[in-house]
């Protein structure tokens, strides 16, 4: 792979099983550090393609067909144990419903601990370190008052940040977000829309940015793919 090649460039065809052709020979790049837009009409595949990238479609039955280059090398040929290797840490995902997300049970500290172990070897403190590290990034409270805390106990936006501080916690080379925003009051949409912006910038962290809401797609992307049937064609 050479310092020129896209982050990710992808060719997919998607059939479900009780409905085929969701995606036709679907072509996406992605380059390093940029933020693409994906904007397309509710049931026009974004979500199956954000799954499909992320080689989650097949465990919903679907058949996938065609490439998913990353960083030099095909996913749909890697076995599902290189691929948790991959999934969140060189390429995260957000999603559009953030509290479920999250495990009701478990404290916040816990979560985001049991992620950062997913993908790294260290000793406790360096997993304290690098959660209360990610919890800042994201504009919480890194306090143990804090990471003490379960999901109930947390705003809407304040659950997004938890999500996206345990997406970015391996500061992957890729964060997929799907409909990140849909859950919350605009206020706290426009907040969310900054830290990705910024978190794009400090972390050269590339994001694919799928959502309904044009104008902010066209505030936080540097390109836009349009809607996914004319794409399909
Ligand atoms: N597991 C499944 N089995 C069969 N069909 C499915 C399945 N999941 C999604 N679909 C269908 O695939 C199409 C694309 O769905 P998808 O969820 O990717 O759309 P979307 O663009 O993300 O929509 P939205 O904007 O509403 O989130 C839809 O017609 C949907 O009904
Ligand atoms: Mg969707």
């Amino acid at each position: 792979m050479t310092s020129e090649s896209p982050l990710l460039s992808a060719r997919l065809s998607v059939d479900y099983r009780n409905k085929p052709g969701v995606l036709k020979n679907l072509c996406l790049e992605i380059q390093r550090g940029e933020i693409v837009g994906l904007v397309g009409e509710s049931g026009s595949g974004k979500s199956t393609l954000a799954l499909a990238l992320l080689q989650l479609l097949q465990l919903k039955g679907a058949k996938v067909q065609g490439e998913v280059v990353f960083q030099g090398e095909n996913l749909l040929q890697k076995k599902e144990s290189q691929l948790r290797d991959i999934r969140g840490r060189q390429m995260s995902v957000v999603l559009q419903s953030p509290l479920t997300s999250l495990n009701p049970a478990l404290r916040i500290g816990t979560q985001l601990k049991e992620a950062w172990r997913a993908h790294a070897n260290g000793t406790g403190d360096q997993c304290h370190a690098a959660v209360r590290a990610a919890l800042r990034s994201v504009s919480l409270p890194d306090s143990e008052e804090f990471l003490k805390r379960r999901p109930s106990q947390l705003s809407v936006g304040q659950g997004q940040r938890v999500i996206i501080a345990m997406a970015i916690l391996h500061r992957p080379a890729l964060l997929i977000a799907d409909e990140p925003t849909s859950a919350l009051d605009t206020i706290t949409q426009s907040e969310i829309l900054s830290l990705f912006a910024r978190l794009n910038r400090e972390l050269d962290m590339a994001i694919l940015y799928i959502s309904h809401d044009l104008l902010s797609v066209a505030a936080l992307c540097h390109r836009v793919k349009g809607g996914l049937s004319t794409l399909n064609e």
